[in-house]
């Protein structure tokens, strides 16, 4: 069986695009792979955080992976921070990556660029290593992430075939992964500017819908999703970014494609589009919500996090042993 590892931060609550970008995709695949599914904590820590409010987060993203789908009988889920493997392959990462190359990633460029390189942590600039390292750690074939991701595993192929060629004596060390990127919905926009990515840590919550709002905000939220003034549903991406948007959002919720849904609405105007786009949100997102809160509230969760973490430290402490001898860290161990 071949290996797939997918992760998400928990600095703030899943958005909707987080849910049609990866997640949904996460449990469509967890049957066919090895799988392993991590709450990136490391990661959110690049910026600043609230303590509680970053375990109380990471909690809940465990949550609504189970709540969404994932199996812990077919799945790994474990938090990141729980295996330290992954932190110690990311020093190794880190050694054997260029500042140059690191600092070419457009995150840490628009990020440093706008608040200064005084402003940013080291963390921003070093993250891409540590997600290279979360993925060569379970020898992974296969990443489903949503498109902004993709710079990300290209840094990730780069690093292993580098790794490889420099210290595995003709041996493959570290499997070369490759990226999945959803052929729709890899890239959800803003519901207030569609030209820019639907984001969790957006300053304005009415541009993303989170997997938790309540019916009522949902609706709310569609209601003001900007549009245009034709007032026909078209998917056009140039002429009609914002309409395009709510019809791939729509379109994934419903299984319906979105030609069908285009045929449907097409002369009904907004109105009726975004009422019926809202409810068919809400029915997907409503039972996930519940069984949510069902285990927010046990000892299960803590349970299958407990086993994953387990699971996860047997097979990431493999290849990092095998990183460690490549390079020559500690004493060669029989
Ligand atoms: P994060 O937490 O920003 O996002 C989690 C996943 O959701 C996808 N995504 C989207 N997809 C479609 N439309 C959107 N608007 C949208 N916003 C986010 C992301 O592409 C991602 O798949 N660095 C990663 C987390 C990470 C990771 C990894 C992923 C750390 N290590 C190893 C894969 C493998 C991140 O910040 O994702």
């Amino acid at each position: 069986m071949k290996t797939i590892f997918s992760g998400i931060q928990p600095s703030g609550t899943p958005t909707i695009g987080n849910y049609i970008g990866a997640m949904k995709h996460f449990v469509e695949l967890q049957s066919q792979y090895d799988s392993y599914f991590c709450i990136v904590d490391e990661h959110a820590i690049t910026v600043p955080q609230e303590r509680l409010k970053l375990r109380q987060q990471t909690r809940s993203l465990a949550a609504l992976y189970l709540a969404v789908g994932l199996d812990p009988s077919k799945a790994t889920i474990f938090i990141q921070s729980e295996v330290s493997a992954h932190a110690e392959a990311a020093w190794i990462v880190q050694c054997n990556s260029s500042i140059g190359e690191l600092e070419r990633m457009t995150q840490f460029k628009d990020k440093s660029a706008k608040q200064g390189k005084s402003q940013v942590s080291a963390g921003l600039l070093t993250y891409p290593p540590l997600m290279v390292a979360d993925i060569i750690l379970y020898q992974t074939d296969v990443v489903p992430v949503g498109e902004d991701q993709k710079q990300h595993l290209e840094l990730t192929r780069d690093f292993a075939q580098r790794f490889n060629s420099r210290y595995g004596n003709g041996n493959q060390l570290l499997t070369i992964p490759e990226v999945y990127i959803p052929k729709e919905g890899g890239r959800i926009m803003s519901l207030q500017e569609p030209t820019k990515k639907m984001s969790k840590s957006d300053s304005s919550k009415k541009a993303f819908i989170s997997m938790l709002d309540e019916p009522n905000v949902i609706r709310k939220k569609i209601r003001s999703a900007v549009t245009d003034s034709s007032g026909i549903i078209e998917y056009d991406e140039t002429e009609k970014p914002a309409i395009s948007n709510l019809l791939t959002i729509f379109s994934a919720f419903s299984g319906e494609s979105v030609d069908a849904l285009v045929e449907r609405y097409r002369a009904t105007g907004y109105a009726v589009f975004k009422n019926d786009l809202a409810e068919a949100i809400i029915q997907v997102l409503e039972p996930i919500q519940k069984r949510h809160d069902e285990l927010m509230n046990s000892s299960e969760l803590d349970d299958i996090l407990d086993e994953g973490a387990e699971k996860a430290r047997r097979s990431a402490n493999k290849t990092l042993k095998k990183m460690q001898n490549a390079v020559g860290l500690g004493r060669k161990r029989r």
